[in-house]
């Protein structure tokens, strides 16, 4: 059923009839990105639905989303004009940002700082490296010590702490206990923001929710609250950094973004003084949530299929030995890690959607019109999971990115879709990956996994902008007590 306007008209995407005042919204339940594939079935890859007032076009599938977002990367690149993105990063947002010169100045300073203190050579990533090994060393004591009594206990809190204080370290070069309460209230509020900002954001497109009391509206006031602190938290911090700010020394990711805006060539010109504190908010914001998810996903995966944790700690051992803890350098030794890894992300798919985007003109996709300013979901969610692309797509086989020689097949990871691709992709991919490599292969080198017998481990997850597992129980041993005892 295509909505045809009439001979010579533009064609626009089919899609399933919306509801007067909420439009799809009802249809969408608590998994949109499965309910969009089972959508993607019945209309094809590209499909229209209606979100209170608001057209939306939603794509799937890789060879629709690639058309998109790499062919028409310009005409894909724009952010709905959302109440809610306003409110991020004090309102001088790059992540939610439109798509404009200021968002692409913003953009390329982000970026280029980012891999300067990650992955831009090897003395820079031996300097990031050092950070997530400390880290990964302190996560295994408080496993351990969480473990001790025979205690099982659910390790994505402790995994949060661990990955933000990485990104706290190079933002602001400090980091905090995994008992810090004021940390512990920073870090508890992902689960809030991922809820308003995942692409069923039902304040942004249905506003008459806020008019009267709903849990919708509350989750949205708290929303904004936790944006307010959160930024004044990062100003409080860039403050301190600007009055002992001295140009000759960089001590940190903050330092680089003040010399860059503050005293940098064409200062002030493009980007105000408060896109430092808005451009580390984001920074800080989008580095936490996305890699301690992943991070939990990896755990769960090591405990529900222990036949793959034996295997990779036997490649781990055998690759890195007892001597010395697994480095960087080690990553290509390592193809099985990286394989799981990459298998990891695909199975879960934890970011199912892109941040939504919107159209900067009109553009004509697989011979549908859509016209400047709609609003656009990418399923990314369609492509990890697709029966024509992979087999099996739901079954969990790190083995699949592994060709004859056991070494990683790189056409298959590049399939894998989680970073998004064209102008709005991640600029964090490079330091997520290793940091994830890093993490995986240390925990494994140091300590096995194991689930509490008495619980039934379920794939289950909770929804918002990433799907984190639900609380599960795993009790922690340390391998390096257990070589000695067999010695
Ligand atoms: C955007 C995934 C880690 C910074 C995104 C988007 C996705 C994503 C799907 C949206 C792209 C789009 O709208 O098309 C991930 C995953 C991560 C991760 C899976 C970890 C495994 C990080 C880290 C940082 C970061 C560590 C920085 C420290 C950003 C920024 C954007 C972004 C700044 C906005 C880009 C833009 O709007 O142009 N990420 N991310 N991400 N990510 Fe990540």
């Amino acid at each position: 059923c295509l909505w045809v306007r009439g001979r010579g008209q533009k064609k626009s995407p089919p899609g399933p009839i919306p509801w007067p005042l909420v439009g799809n919204a009802m249809q969408l339940g608590q998994m949109p990105h499965l309910t969009f594939c089972k959508m993607a079935h019945i209309y094809g890859n590209v499909f229209k639905i209606k979100l209170g007032a608001h057209n939306i076009v939603v794509l799937n599938g890789e060879s629709t989303i690639r058309q998109a977002l790499v062919k028409h990367s310009t005409e894909f690149a724009g952010r709905p004009n959302f109440p809610s993105f306003k409110v991020i990063s004090g309102g001088k947002t790059m992540a939610f940002g439109a798509y404009s010169d200021l968002w692409k100045a913003q953009k390329k300073i982000a970026h280029s700082t980012l891999r300067a203190f990650s992955t831009v050579n090897t003395e820079t990533t031996r300097l990031f490296e050092q950070h997530v090994a400390a880290e990964a060393e302190d996560l295994i004591q408080v496993f351990l010590r969480l473990s001790s009594g025979g205690e099982y206990f659910d390790p994505y809190h402790e995994c949060t702490v661990a990955i933000a204080n990485v990104i706290f370290a190079l933002c602001f070069g400090k980091r905090y206990s995994h008992d810090d309460l004021e940390f512990k209230a920073l870090v508890g509020r992902n689960d809030k923001f991922g809820k308003t900002v995942g692409s069923g954001s039902l304040v942004d497109l249905l506003p008459w929710l806020q008019c009267f009391p709903n849990p919708v509206r509350s989750l949205y006031q708290s929303f904004k609250d936790l944006n307010i602190e959160f930024f004044y938290f990062v100003k409080d911090k860039i403050n301190q950094h600007r009055e002992t700010y001295n140009p000759k020394v960089t001590r940190d990711m903050s330092d680089a973004f003040i010399g860059l805006i503050d005293h940098g060539e064409g200062a002030g010109e493009v980007l105000d003084k408060e896109y430092v504190e808005g451009t580390v908010t984001d920074l800080v914001g989008a580095g936490q949530d996305t890699n301690s998810v992943a991070l939990t996903w990896i755990i769960l995966l090591l405990i529900k299929y222990p036949h793959i944790q034996k295997k990779l700690q036997e490649e781990i051992d055998n690759v890195v030995g007892q001597d010395r803890m697994p480095t960087a350098e080690d990553r290509a030794q390592l193809p099985y890690v990286q394989a799981f890894i990459y298998e990891a992300m695909r199975f879960s798919s934890f970011v199912p959607m892109t941040i939504p985007h919107s159209t900067t003109r009109d553009v004509i996709i697989e011979g549908f019109h859509i016209p400047r300013n709609t609003i656009i979901f990418v399923n990314q969610w369609s492509v990890n999971h697709d029966v024509d692309k992979w087999r099996n797509p739901s079954q969990f086989q790190p083995e699949r990115f592994l060709d004859e020689n056991n070494q990683l097949n790189k056409d298959l990871i590049y399939g894998v879709l989680i970073f998004s691709v064209g102008k709005r992709r991640c600029i964090g991919d490079q330091l997520s990956m290793l940091q994830l490599f890093l993490f995986t292969s240390i925990l494994l080198h140091q300590c096995s996994f194991h689930s509490n017998p008495e619980e039934q481990l379920t794939m289950e997850y909770i929804t918002g902008l990433t799907l984190r597992p639900l609380p599960f129980g795993i009790s922690v041993r340390s391998r390096r007590l257990h070589r000695k005892q067999e010695t």
